[in-house]
């Protein structure tokens, strides 16, 4: 069974992956990196040059991928849940984590490499309130008043053993 951990960007979910990778000893894929391995181009750069639409065909094809893996701790991209197929994948094969980050948590986060943010407040707030019921939707557990990323790894390693 994977652990996939769903959110926002800057919710933490490659560092609460890595956290959970080492505790666990489960290997850690990030179906960004996927995607930027598959392309050999970065994030801002496919956005760039394919604009989302084709970035989110690329993100369908990594989290295929992902899904086809067993004890894997798989990290996604925010916008994971914007396509019904990527959850129906990903649960089929993983518990999914919501971690419910408070926005002005988020919003302290560095968002330059990520071309949909861009580290804008309103923009932040916008993509949060356009996708909290998808999250919440998709996530068998949401882990929400966690401050820290070890927090939050600790509660998903205990509902996961
Ligand atoms: C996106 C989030 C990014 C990345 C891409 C689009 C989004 O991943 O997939 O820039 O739509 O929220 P992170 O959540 O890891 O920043």
């Amino acid at each position: 069974m994977n652990i996939v951990l769903i959110g926002m960007p800057g919710s933490g979910k490659s560092t609460v992956g890595r956290l959970l990778s080492q505790r666990l000893g489960m290997p850690l894929v990030d179906t960004d990196a996927l995607v930027e391995a598959a392309a050999n181009r970065s994030i801002p750069e496919l956005f760039a040059a394919e604009g989302e639409a084709a970035f989110r065909d690329r993100e369908t094809a990594a989290v295929r991928a992902a899904s086809a893996l067993e004890d894997t701790v798989i990290a996604t991209g925010g916008g994971v849940v914007l396509r019904s197929e990527n959850m129906r994948a990903l649960s089929g094969t993983g518990l999914v984590f919501f971690r419910d980050r408070a926005v002005e948590d988020i919003m302290g986060e560095d968002h330059s490499g990520r071309p949909l943010v861009g580290g804008d407040r309103e923009r932040i707030l916008q993509l949060y309130t356009q996708r909290i019921d998808l999250y919440r939707k998709y996530a068998r557990y949401t882990i929400s008043g966690t401050k820290t990323a070890e927090e939050a790894a600790d509660r998903i390693a205990t509902i996961y053993l």
